[in-house]
């Protein structure tokens, strides 16, 4: 007899409740820069300070680019009607694919829905079976299920092992191949060995692929990312990932990089070609993130201040946290359970840090992922210290 979909599904939720593994939406309601009103279990709204989004310069709420935003609207309407090829390409899609490949030094750039969709985009148009995707373990979702999807061999090397990948490459030897790396990993916040992933490429004929969502804006001359932060350029580096979702403070993404490669994911890559094209006003507003980010070394320079603060602080109150030069600054705590005890005692202190519990995370590996953006201030990270100190004291280790 077949199987009940309904009755799997809820078996499968059953087991999530049971293992503590439930996932909740949280409302917002109201905002005040970081300060977030959360709806809480009981309907109650409570003010958080919020130490979990990626906007890594405070960019989405800057007045010049929610001014741009409603301007673009102005201009543009809400959407772009149709997808690239057909009639939503305008010239505020053009201007911005043109403005982010002269910041990042590179030939050209085309525009996708996020960097979701970007990846898939990238991994699908470049391999299929016969091919070979080389990745970190610790890769975000959407490369794993992108080279998944594309039919080629995919390849997982222990994180940020060089000579693992140029093994996985070597055994390989026939077939196209695509390296692809984070350039910041989402949930660690280390930076990815991208000079010596870039000579492993070069020796073993593989293209490699940077997903930079957490770079860009942040690291590098310019806020160029972890590409240029590593010296390396579009010879090294052909396909490079930029999501506007987070120092940009804006939604969408770009891949960026080589003529010829960028060319053809323009006119085959699926998640390019079979969906509507991004807002236009969304791409005004980008470009204006762009030019702020490009010029923004204040804001690199205050968030570089609290990331020092708070890994100070963090040492000098006997609190540990996973080795990264990053906005994006774990905690590590084990267990599922204390992962989310502590979140709660921070909650309950007036601070909001997203608990992150396996599939994102390795079994066993549960953490507090703390960010910072330019937008907190001193006395923002010292409380959060306090608060970490508290919770640390309450929660049983
Ligand atoms: C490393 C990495 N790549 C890609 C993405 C996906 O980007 P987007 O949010 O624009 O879909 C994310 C976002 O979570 C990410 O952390």
């Amino acid at each position: 007899m077949r199987e009940s979909l309904e009755q799997r599904v809820l078996a499968m939720r059953a087991q999530r409740e049971a293992e503590s593994r439930r996932r909740r939406t949280r409302t917002i309601t109201r905002r005040d820069g970081l300060r977030c009103e959360v709806v809480g279990m009981h309907g109650k709204g409570q003010w958080l300070l919020e130490f979990c989004g990626n906007d890594y310069l405070g960019l989405s709420r800057h007045p010049r680019v929610v001014a741009a935003l409603r301007d673009g609207a102005q201009a543009h309407g809400a959407g772009a009607t149709a997808s690239h090829l057909v009639c939503g390409h305008t010239a505020a899609h053009d201007t911005l694919e043109h403005e982010l490949a002269d910041w990042l030094q590179a030939p050209r750039a085309v525009l996708f829905g996020s960097g979701f969709m970007a990846n898939l985009a990238v991994v699908q148009a470049m391999l299929g079976v016969g091919d070979v995707c080389v990745q970190d373990k610790l890769n975000h979702a959407s490369l794993i299920d992108a080279a998944r999807l594309s039919g080629c061999a995919l390849k997982r090397y222990p994180h940020a092992d060089v000579d693992a990948a140029a093994r996985q490459l070597a055994a390989h030897a026939d077939g196209a191949a695509l390296l692809a790396s984070d350039g910041v990993f989402s949930m660690d916040g280390d930076i990815a060995p991208l000079r010596a992933l870039a000579d492993v490429a070069r020796h073993q004929q593989a293209v490699l692929y940077v997903d930079d969502a957490h770079g860009i804006g942040v690291l590098g001359p310019n806020g160029r990312g972890s590409v240029a932060a590593a010296g390396l350029h579009v010879r090294d580096v052909p396909l490079q990932l930029v999501t506007f979702g987070k120092a940009l403070g804006s939604y969408g993404a770009a891949v960026v990089g080589d003529e010829d490669l960028i060319a053809h994911l323009a006119e085959t890559a699926r998640p390019h070609i079979y969906t509507t094209a991004l807002p236009p006003a969304q791409c005004v507003a980008t470009l204006e993130a762009v030019r702020i980010a490009r010029d923004g070394d204040d804001l690199r320079k205050q968030l570089q201040a609290r990331i020092g603060q708070l890994r100070e602080g963090a040492h000098a109150r006997g609190l540990e946290l996973m080795a990264s030069d990053t906005a994006i600054q774990p905690m590590l705590c084990g267990s599922d359970a204390r992962a989310m005890t502590m979140a709660v005692a921070l909650e309950d202190q007036g601070y909001w840090v997203a608990p992150i519990r396996p599939p994102t995370v390795p079994e066993g590996q549960a953490r507090l992922r703390i960010t910072l953006s330019a937008a907190h201030t001193a006395s923002d990270v010292d409380g959060l210290l306090d608060a970490l100190a508290h919770a640390k004291e309450v929660v049983p280790a």
